[in-house]
């Protein structure tokens, strides 16, 4: 592929699929977290596209990570859904990471909804909870917005106030209620990874008033509030953050907790994408 991914790259990008997939209008983008898979019934599923073809730069593979983008169609409107995602843990560029948020705007999608694995810094907070985030701490070292890209596709000063929509937190706490389940509420400390915490960076996390602490999501919020999206993200507390208990943290045990509160996570997004894009 011969396109470079610049903010006119991408709009090129942008044209192309509109012309390929005929996404009519484009609601929402839904991203999916380490081992979580999303279905959304009331969509039918169309195309699948591996997100090795839509965009110019090598996708790397990552155990519980499949990168696809799919188009769920219901009439004339259209959510994509991204399985997969791109971290900067992995060597990948924050205009790489953001690319699929970018590329949604572009085709005007209005709402991102973001799942992610975390560790709990809260003690209340158990492994296996929801966490709707209610706003965050970028300590990873870069904004998607340095360079070129902030001036040419939005603000160069985004105001990031209600970064994650009040209204949509809303949405989730009542939806999570009428499923049976309390989902708790709480700030998202972003850092770069791929170690995982120490004892005493947990402690300074949980200090500056991190509920949950994860590796991801922080660059596509800041690019989705760029281009004027709403924004929802619900985080699943897959483990203690380290030094919480005694015992050593895994990616095998994240993605095992990834699995266990994956139905209730799917039962949340499923009537929240009711709720959200209701039909008109
Ligand atoms: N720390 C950072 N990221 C994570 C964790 C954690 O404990 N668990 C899942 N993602």
């Amino acid at each position: 592929m011969t396109t470079r991914l610049t903010p006119d790259g991408l709009r090129r990008i942008a044209d192309e699929f509109s012309r390929s997939h005929s996404p009519g209008r484009v609601r929402g983008l839904l991203i999916a977290g380490s081992g979580l898979t999303l279905e959304v019934p009331g969509w039918e599923v169309g195309e699948v596209v591996a997100m090795g073809d839509l965009l110019p730069f090598p996708i790397r593979s990552l155990a519980g990570h499949d990168h696809t983008l799919t188009v769920w169609r219901r009439g004339v409107d259209s959510l994509l859904v991204m399985n997969g995602r791109f971290h900067l843990y992995q060597g990948y560029a924050q205009e790489e990471v953001v690319a699929p948020v970018r590329l949604a705007a572009l085709l005007g999608a209005e709402v991102l909804i973001a799942t992610n694995a975390t560790g709990s810094l809260d003690p209340e907070v158990e492994a296996g909870s929801l966490v709707v985030v209610s706003d965050h701490l970028n300590l990873q070292g870069s904004n998607p917005l340095a360079g070129v890209w902030g001036p040419e596709l939005g603000p160069q000063f985004p105001d990031m106030t209600e970064a994650y929509d009040p209204e949509l937190r809303e949405l989730a706490h009542r939806a999570a209620a009428a499923a049976g389940f309390t989902v708790h509420e709480g700030v998202y400390a972003a850092v770069l990874g791929p170690s995982f915490e120490t004892p005493a960076e947990v402690r300074m996390l949980r200090q500056l008033g991190g509920a949950v602490v994860g590796m991801s999501t922080v660059p596509e919020v800041i690019a989705a509030r760029h281009m004027g999206m709403r924004v929802l993200v619900l985080s699943l507390a897959s483990n203690p953050a380290a030094g919480i208990n005694q015992y050593p943290l895994s990616h095998e045990e994240v993605l095992a907790a990834g699995h266990e509160a994956a139905d209730r996570l799917r039962d949340l997004v499923r009537r929240l994408v009711a709720v959200i894009f209701p039909e008109s």
